[in-house]
């Protein structure tokens, strides 16, 4: 009799987190991955070879609509899906306005199109990030961005943002960068409102320096340093440290924990909050 196993969707399938997230969900799930890099294909190809079971990868930009519904169509099962969704981008990969539209607009496209299949046991993780920790809380930039699907979004967060940054494009990065993953702290919360009552789950990540592709390159930046030299543990994560914390976020022992954030940073919002550590 064959075994009926739930589908685990990954996006940024090919990123450093993404793929390790498929390779320690994937020996108890059936894998649907995605990512907008070519590099996709591959590492399907080296999944299959392996021995895991990867019904779709889908490569493309999350943000596009036929691409989302190709996934949703592979998604359909019947059982309780897993979510782990780390398809992002960072100041040193990209400028503002497509660092808000990938971690926001897109994060919340994903979760608009996956709710019709959510069953009772189904469970998200996304990754937000501690930056979204460190940002102070702009009212203004709160009440935008709980409405990111609204027509005027990106020319009104945009503007805030270059005002924030007066002209300064790097530093304009960092700041919707840190905007962005805020705003998916809270989006975590409101979504978990209303899963609920289906008997689904939804929680964020917020990882601290972790030495993926992404991560080597935020390493270089005196931000990315501080993080990794704050952390009381002494190293910086790998990925596998994000992976092993998301696989525990959509098992059945952490059934009750929903609409909430935690933090995998070897303890560097810890130093800054206590006074240990400076902000780079
Ligand atoms: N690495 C770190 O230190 C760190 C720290 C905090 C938060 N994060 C967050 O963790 C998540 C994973 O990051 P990572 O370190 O694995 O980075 P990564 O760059 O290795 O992987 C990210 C993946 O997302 C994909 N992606 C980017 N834009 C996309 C789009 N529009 N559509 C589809 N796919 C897209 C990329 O192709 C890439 O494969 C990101 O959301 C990042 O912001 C990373």
């Amino acid at each position: 009799m064959a075994i009926t196993r739930r589908k685990a969707l990954i996006t940024g399938a090919s990123g450093g987190m993404g793929k390790a997230c498929a390779r320690l969900l994937g020996t108890t799930q059936d894998l649907v991955l995605t990512d907008a890099s070519p590099r996709l294909a591959q590492f399907a190809e080296e999944l299959r070879a392996e021995g895991y079971t990867v019904t779709g990868a889908h490569q493309g930009d999350l943000g596009n609509e036929a691409l989302l519904q190709a996934i949703m169509a592979d998604m359909r099962s019947g059982l309780p899906l897993t979510l782990i969704h780390t398809a992002g981008l960072s100041p040193s990969l990209a400028k503002a306005g497509p660092i808000m539209q990938v971690n926001l607009v897109a994060t919340v496209r994903l979760l608009d199109a996956i709710e019709p299949l959510l069953r009772p046991g189904a469970a998200a993780v996304l990754i937000a990030s501690s930056a979204g920790h460190l940002m102070p809380q702009i009212p203004e930039a709160a009440a935008l961005m709980a409405d990111p699907l609204a027509p005027d979004f990106m020319p009104r967060i945009s503007a805030l943002i270059d005002g924030m940054a007066q002209g300064d494009a790097e530093k304009a990065g960092g700041i919707s960068y840190s905007l962005s993953k805020q705003a998916v702290l809270a989006l975590t919360q409101r979504r978990a409102l209303a899963w609920g009552p289906l008997g689904a789950r939804i929680t964020s990540i917020s990882p601290g320096m972790i030495l993926t592709p992404m991560g080597q390159k935020e390493a270089q930046t005196s931000g990315g340093a501080a993080m990794q030299n704050a952390a009381p543990l002494g190293r910086p994560g790998v990925a596998n440290d994000i992976a092993l914390a998301a696989q525990f976020l959509v098992s059945a022992e952490a059934s009750f924990i929903s609409g909430c954030d935690l933090l995998v940073d070897g303890g560097s919002i810890a130093a800054f909050r206590q006074g240990a550590a400076k902000i780079g």
